[in-house]
């Protein structure tokens, strides 16, 4: 047989065409081998649309049945098996699916599509994939969450180094630093439970991009397929994809947060930080060097988030300047928001695991918040309670630590004489007191305002998240 005999022949489309097509263009126009994915949605759609057709008399009751029953076993068989799929030669899911209903129900299945189109039919699948995706999403941002809560409860009072641009600054507890990532990570949350309110209007019944022009209540077909309701408007139903660039972004911004994480953890377990201890489980070693222990769990979590704002920006550029209404430049929606989840799943998971198999070293981590100078604010801070205005605190301090620095030692070890002289409000505070309160703990202590990093209020922040967190849990 030859191409222009083949034309159009297990197509949806044959009846224009006289010609086959370019074997490579049917290739390239395919998208059978990524948007089989949409399966179980392209039958729950079709068969919320059999029920809307027979509600609009185009299909009797009987024919409704017999189409639903089919559809559903359909769904059931690929459940079991779904490598048809991978072998079939059909241009997408949708013919796919249409194809095999006809292997069923024979000519009824050639009613099915009346009053609908590809157009309404996929961007109805691609909502109804983002929902569940957004619940499997959601499940991940609660995982890694609940292992950062868990080290943030084990490490609520541990004292480590804090840092601004990569310096020393000041002191705080590793469980306050575990916690800053779960704010990310529920604030990402927030924004996912946002996108799928948003997204959540049914395109079904807006045809090819004029609307259908068969008696649908489209308010009930939106209700059976779980939405709120229909979209409004058929030329924009048909060609939005603004959830598919908005879940892009929410991936996207999971994979910023999480690359902070995995950089701030590579920096504390480094042989010039050791704050922090990694299990073999999430390490690697070198084919070279015997000694080495890498962090590649953590660098791969830091890195992919590279082919997340790439599959991101990708969404936004095929989208920019396309006219209304369906254009195929959307078929390039699908793989983008398949990888970006797929990836954002995939690094939550792991960032838990990561979780799970890092400790601190306490006894690293208090021995280095005594140096480097972390208190010098809290020695300002004193003079300030003694009456000094606070820039000239700032200046006193500034200095003790230049003096600290010559002598090789830390502020509250200056020499008495020298230290009395700089700053003689402080001559009736001895060495062995100024230590106590330039301590790490007592640093630590006093910043117990609401979201500081003292020990008290981490425990405070670790039980309200324990209380969330088993909150939302009990929920789902
Ligand atoms: N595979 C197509 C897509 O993903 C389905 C819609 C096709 N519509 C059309 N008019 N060619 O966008």
């Amino acid at each position: 047989m030859t191409q222009t005999e083949t034309a159009g022949g297990s197509k949806l489309w044959g009846g224009r065409f006289e010609g086959a097509q370019d074997p490579r263009f049917e290739a390239f126009n395919r998208s059978l081998p990524f948007d089989r994915r949409l399966w179980a949605e392209d039958i729950v759609g079709s068969i919320g649309w059999a029920g809307a057709l027979h509600g609009a008399g185009v299909l009797t009751a009987e024919e409704a049945k017999s189409i639903i029953t089919a559809l559903e076993h359909i769904g059931a068989e690929l459940d079991h098996d779904a490598s048809p799929l991978a072998t079939s030669t059909a241009e997408d899911v949708h013919a796919y699916v249409e194809t095999a209903l006809a292997a069923r129900v024979g000519d009824l299945a050639k009613k099915l599509h009346t009053g609908r189109s590809r157009n309404d039919q996929v961007a109805t699948d691609l909502k109804l994939w983002c929902r569940a995706a957004g619940e499997t999403l959601d499940e991940g941002l609660l995982e890694a969450m609940q292992a950062l809560v868990t080290l943030a409860e084990r490490h609520a009072t541990t004292a480590m180094p804090g840092y601004t641009h990569l310096q020393r600054a000041q002191v705080i507890t590793a469980g306050h630093h575990a916690l800053a990532y779960v704010e990310m990570l529920e604030r990402d949350r927030s924004r996912l439970h946002d996108a799928l309110a948003r997204l959540n209007t049914c395109p079904l019944g807006s045809g090819a991009l004029a609307g259908t022009a068969f008696a649908i209540d489209r308010e009930e077909l939106a209700g059976a397929l779980g939405f709120a309701g229909p979209t409004s408007n058929s030329l924009d139903a048909v060609s939005d994809r603004d959830h598919v660039s908005e879940l892009a972004f929410v991936c996207s911004l999971i994979g910023v947060h999480l690359s902070r994480l995995a950089e701030d953890w590579i920096f504390f377990t480094s042989t010039e930080a050791r704050f922090l201890t990694m299990s073999d489980a999430i390490s690697t070693g070198s084919s070279l060097m015997p000694q080495k222990k890498n962090p590649d769990a953590l660098e791969l979590l830091r890195g992919k988030c590279g082919r997340l704002i790439g599959r991101m920006v990708g969404t936004l550029v095929m989208q920019k300047g396309i006219p209304l209404a369906y254009d195929k430049d959307l078929q390039e929606d699908k793989e983008a928001l398949f990888e970006c989840v797929d990836t954002a799943k995939e690094c939550l998971a792991i960032c838990a695991i990561v979780a799970r198999n890092v400790d601190y070293d306490i006894e690293r981590c208090t021995a280095e918040s005594a140096k480097g100078h972390l208190n010098a604010t809290d020695l300002a801070d004193l003079l300030v309670r003694r009456g000094t205005p606070f820039r000239h605190a700032h200046e006193l301090a500034g200095k003790a630590v230049r003096l600290a620095l010559a002598a090789g030692c830390e502020v509250e070890r200056l020499d008495k004489a020298q230290r009395d002289a700089l700053m003689p409000q402080l001559a009736d505070i001895s060495n062995a007191q100024l230590a106590i309160e330039l301590s790490p703990q007592a640093c630590l202590a006093r910043r117990a305002a609401h979201g500081g990093t003292s020990p008290a209020r981490v425990i405070e922040q670790v039980s309200l998240w324990k209380e969330r967190l088993e909150s939302w849990n009990n929920r789902s």
